[in-house]
């Protein structure tokens, strides 16, 4: 696969979950490359694994330093190595703020119990001592809080009769294994998965004012006004039409701003069948790279045109401030 995201994954530890990662990425069909190992430990056993298999690693010990100065080190060491997103496997070390707004939607993490259940540590003996049926692992996004980001995905396992913390520690981490680079796949290549933008574009749809959904054609659309008279601003298409990929409609002001468009980026713009006629233009938003706030300030642009002068009216005052 060209093009794969490149990950830096920290760890404290064993890094058995790196391991796990490391080795996913030997398939030539995953998504992802581990660009760096890091570690505040210089004696992570992880890292000799790491460094066996070819793999650039890092370490700094956070002795003797703030959190903050210390988090700015791996920083560098990230940035670096031309990472694209941060993945925690046993990093025993709270992140800054700072730090932690930086991978913004970039940094996850894997917990061993089923958040929002048992954060923090000591999470086998907690589930056992609660008499739950199931323990498990979550992968998350990090936020400043800990264990607390949106969780991606998660595994259950089955608590047995006679388990201790130990037995049931080492089941999960065999879950753990496979749920990770499972997750993680998913997670990088989201912004071409047509559920995933459906989401972004209905999101950005329904934000403006007095808008609804309602299929037309078997196509999520989105209109504007009432539910009687309202007007289309919006459909979404996968392949809809026989298109290739995943795009959104919007309308232009006419034929003369669809043509400069078309000319002006042709990867970025075509004519949809049927609806090209009447001055429609589709973004594609599959490319892996779409500016999400120019999709929306398109949204916005076909909306305006079709919404009921109450509604604009009072936008067009905004503006003149
Ligand atoms: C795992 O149990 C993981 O859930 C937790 O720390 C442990 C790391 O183990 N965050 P390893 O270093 O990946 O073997």
């Amino acid at each position: 696969m060209t093009n794969r995201v490149k990950i830096a994954i920290l760890i404290s530890g064993r890094g058995s979950n790196m391991a796990a990662l490391l080795y996913a990425a030997k398939a030539e069909t995953c998504p992802f490359e581990i660009a760096l190992v890091a570690s505040n430990n210089p004696q992570a056993p992880g890292l000799e694994l790491a460094a066996a298999e070819g793999i650039a690693t890092y370490a700094h010990s956070h002795k003797q330093l703030s959190r903050e100065d210390h988090d700015q080190i791996m920083q560098g060491a990230i940035v670096a190595a031309e990472a694209d997103y941060v993945v925690l496997a046993g990093y025993m070390r709270i992140l800054s703020d700072d730090f932690v707004r930086r991978w913004n939607d970039r940094m996850l993490n894997i917990h061993p119990s089923l958040l929002p259940k048992y954060k923090g540590l000591g999470t086998y003996q907690r589930a056992l001592d609660a008499g739950d049926s199931h323990a498990g692992c979550s992968v998350h996004l990090v936020t400043p809080e800990l264990d607390d980001g949106p969780v991606l995905a998660q595994t259950k396992v089955a608590i047995m009769p006679g388990d201790t913390a130990e037995t049931l520690a080492d089941r999960v981490l065999i879950a753990e294994h496979q749920l990770y680079p499972d997750a993680l796949a998913q997670y990088v290549t989201r912004q071409s998965d047509p559920d995933w933008i459906l989401e972004q574009v209905r999101n950005r749809a329904l934000m403006l004012e007095e808008t609804y959904e309602r299929p037309s054609f078997g196509t999520p659309g989105w209109r504007v006004g009432t539910e009687k008279t309202g007007k289309y601003f919006a459909y979404f298409s996968r392949r809809h039409f026989g298109e290739t990929g995943t795009s959104v409609f919007v309308k232009t002001s006419g034929l003369d701003e669809q043509n400069a468009l078309l000319e002006a980026e042709p990867d970025l713009y075509f004519s949809p069948k049927f609806y090209g006629k009447s001055g429609w233009i589709a973004i594609r938003l599959d490319t892996g790279e779409t500016d999400w706030d120019h999709v929306e300030s398109w949204l916005r642009k076909s909306w305006s045109m079709v919404a009921p002068k109450r509604l604009t009216k009072l936008m067009d005052i905004a503006a003149e401030f």
